[in-house]
């Protein structure tokens, strides 16, 4: 009885898992793992909180949300101080899904912020009054490397890589994890790799088989089984503003998607659901620096 109680007080201590979806590379699938990832979490019954960090604001119209029901409560406003966390996070039309949004206003807080306190930290700083009610927080990063990207890697416990299957791949990540590297030195020590999602794959490119087996064989562990085909209706869904799983949730795009929701969740949370406050991922960043 006295170890079930135990039990039970433990699962409400949930803390997020806060995670960057960084590539320093466009288009290689960034939001559409951050949306579809995020949306498959939540379809595990996870609670999962989305913040959208690129000023183009696709994760957030990926989702549906209109801007006259977020004006002026987007992360612009959460990052200048103007609102608070809990104004400015929305409920979007998935049960467990939450978001904050974005819009072109992000651009301007680079600037604004230049000379302000703590300028790297306002991300952390305004998710760290919720994050205990978060399973998962995903952050969809620009792929620039401004105050945005490093706001959203100080706040992050680990930076989760989609890599595009083609020949130049290599060269976006080596670039990604010396920004890492450095900002592990500095602004966040606990700072770990999650993984590298392999996005867009065409079985039928020789190009994209080469390049699977090259970074299998480089980062071994690091890279998540689940391998995201390129599948358009993956590309799809965002214009209907819905991810994957609700667009068509027996493509193989969101069956992929779902395969790797499982993977990170058994890897985060894992066999022993009461030991996940500890585990930490296996992934270390100093290795992959020589890259
Ligand atoms: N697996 C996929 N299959 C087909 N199209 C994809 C896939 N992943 C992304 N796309 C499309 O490729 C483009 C770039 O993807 P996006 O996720 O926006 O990249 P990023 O956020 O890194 O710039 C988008 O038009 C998106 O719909
Ligand atoms: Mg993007």
């Amino acid at each position: 009885m006295k170890l079930k109680f135990h039990v039970e007080q433990m699962k409400e201590m949930v803390m997020a898992r806060i995670i960057c979806v960084a590539n320093q590379k466009g288009g290689v699938g960034k939001t559409t793992t951050s949306v579809n990832l995020a949306a498959a979490l939540a379809n595990l019954d996870k609670k999962v909180l989305l913040v959208d960090m690129d000023p183009q604001g696709n994760a957030s119209s990926g989702l549906g949300m209109k801007k006259h029901e977020f004006q002026d409560r987007t992360v612009y406003n959460l990052l200048i101080g103007e609102k608070s966390v809990e104004e400015c996070r929305l409920q979007t039309s998935l049960p467990n899904l939450d978001i904050i949004t974005a819009t072109p206003d992000l651009v301007g807080a680079e600037i604004e912020l230049v000379d302000a306190e703590r300028r790297e930290m306002r991300l952390k700083d305004a998710l760290s009054t919720i994050k205990d009610e978060y399973h998962y927080i995903l952050i969809d990063c620009p792929p620039s490397l401004g105050l945005i990207t490093l706001n959203s890697l100080s706040a992050a416990n680990t930076f989760l890589v989609p890599l595009q299957c083609e020949y130049f791949a290599l060269e976006g990540l080596s670039q990604l994890l010396n920004t890492a590297g450095l900002i592990k030195k500095g602004l966040n020590t606990e700072l770990k790799i999650e993984g590298i999602v392999l996005t867009m794959f065409d079985v039928r490119n020789n190009l994209s088989h080469q390049v699977v087996s090259e970074i299998q064989t480089h980062f071994s562990d690091k890279v998540f089984q689940a391998i995201i085909p390129r599948n358009v209706r993956l590309s799809e869904a965002p214009s209907y503003g819905q991810s994957i799983i609700q667009y068509d949730p027996k493509s193989i795009g969101a069956i992929r998607y779902m395969e790797l929701a499982k993977e990170l969740d058994d890897k985060v949370y894992g066999a022993s659901e009461y030991s996940r406050l500890s585990e930490e991922p296996k992934l270390e960043l100093e290795r992959d620096a020589n890259v």
